[in-house]
């Protein structure tokens, strides 16, 4: 056994004692209630279960809860689909791939929004050239699988919602 405290969605929480080795979906999901970070693969290829870790320097990157203990993040914060809307009001991304119907079933949601807000707030602090913004898409959401063909919308819906703001890109 061992012991870990995480703060998830702003929030600390712990300190749990859990089985050394616990995987970071498992502990999410049994241990927080937290299931709406799903798991699909289990051997980090799909991507549906990617949550986001924000860093101690103020960046953010994504995260597999499938092949990443939960004990590696112990003292980090992270961010799970749960953590998005506030007081049920969707975030602007979330509100474009629903407008866009850019999935179907959902399953592979939650990790697409985690990489999407992990690049917009990258883009925030350094924005890229309008014409890169479609590489910088594909590479973002690169790795995440929907069985539900929901690709193109999901692409289509994160490259517009980039360029109809002027704080995201440069010339
Ligand atoms: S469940 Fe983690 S990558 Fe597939
Ligand atoms: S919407 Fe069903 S797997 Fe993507």
């Amino acid at each position: 056994m061992t012991t870990i405290s995480v703060t998830v969605n702003g929030k600390p929480t712990g300190p749990h004692k859990i089985p050394a080795g616990l995987s970071m979906n498992d502990f999410l999901r049994e241990y927080l209630n937290l299931t709406g970070t799903k798991f699909g693969c289990g051997i980090g290829l799909c991507s549906a279960c990617v949550i986001i870790h924000d860093r101690a320097d103020g960046t953010s990157v994504t995260a597999h809860t499938c092949i990443n203990a939960a004990q590696s993040f112990d003292g980090q914060s992270v961010r799970t689909i749960e953590g998005h809307a506030q007081n049920g009001v969707p975030t602007k991304l979330q509100s474009a791939f629903l407008d866009a119907f850019a999935f179907q079933c959902g399953y592979c949601t939650p990790g697409f929004v985690a990489a999407a807000q992990v690049l917009l707030e990258t883009l925030a602090r350094a924005p890229v050239a309008r014409s890169g913004v479609e590489a910088a898409v594909a590479s973002a959401l690169d790795g995440h699988l929907c069985r539900c063909t929901g690709y193109v919308r999901y692409y289509a819906a994160l490259r517009d919602l980039i360029l109809a703001d002027t704080r995201l890109t440069k010339a």
